[in-house]
């Protein structure tokens, strides 16, 4: 089963967001879309065919999440990442920004101010403003070439939020955080009973002379479920 990255696959006319959507985004089609993490590389066969073998039984009914599809997370967080899942642990979700707004709901009061770090994935100021809690920018800053932490300010502003959203590996400044830089925001999260939400989902993205971190490992508590939810750290309601 290989897959070939030299095929040059034509997606016009496949209701593409990437390809057919850049007149709607850009008035005109004639730009190279590099605005999407949207892959032109076939999916893998073993994918296709498990899809084709779905679609062949002609009912398409409500699903229930197989064992199989726990098992093989859990497998591969551990062998990949050498995090320990406990399956209750694990929320299916329709996808990570989703996901993101979510948290800050359960975790964040409205109005109670949440840390991100630009530049960063557009979604995640979204997340904050459209779900009415206050967004607090913590630039990334530029250090001997590559981008850091400012982890100074940071501390201000982890004065006064409840919440950071860490981007891990950063997209787009294409950073793996070490080890050091990561336990060096826990001690800030913790000094300031901040809680810290880490979309790792380009964690098998990298360059082989890195290795991700997954925060959870690290962090002493780690929250292993949306619920119960979080009082308030700065709420303004009584009590
Ligand atoms: C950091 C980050 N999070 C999330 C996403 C998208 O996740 P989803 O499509 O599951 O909502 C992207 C896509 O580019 C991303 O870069």
């Amino acid at each position: 089963m290989s897959s070939s990255f030299d095929r040059d696959i034509n997606r016009a006319d496949t209701a593409s967001v990437k390809y057919d959507g850049r007149n709607n985004m850009f008035g005109t089609s004639e730009v190279i879309p590099l605005w999407i993490a949207d892959m032109d590389f076939a999916a893998p066969p073993a994918v296709t065919r498990a899809l084709a073998e779905r679609a062949a039984h002609p009912v398409y009914g409500y699903t229930q999440y197989p064992d199989s599809l726990y098992e093989s997370l859990i497998d591969w967080l551990r062998r990949r990442h050498g995090w320990e899942v406990q399956r209750e642990w694990i929320m299916m979700c329709p996808g990570v920004v989703p996901s993101l707004h979510a948290a800050v709901m359960a975790f964040a009061e409205p109005g109670e101010a949440v840390i991100v770090q630009p530049p960063v994935y557009f979604p995640f100021f979204s997340a904050v403003t459209n779900t009415g809690r206050a967004l607090l920018q913590n630039p990334l800053r530029m250090e001997n070439g590559h981008y850091a932490i400012d982890f100074d300010h940071l501390e201000q502003c982890a004065a006064k939020a409840r919440m950071l959203l860490l981007c891990s590996p950063h997209n787009p400044v294409g950073r793996v955080w070490r080890k050091p830089e990561l336990k060096h925001l826990l001690r800030i999260a913790k000094k300031y009973d901040l809680l810290i939400f880490s979309d790792e989902i380009h964690a098998d993205l990298i360059y082989p002379e890195n290795k991700h971190t997954t925060l959870a490992t690290l962090a002493e508590n780690p929250i292993t479920s949306l619920l119960p939810l979080h009082p308030a750290k700065h709420s303004t309601s009584p009590g």
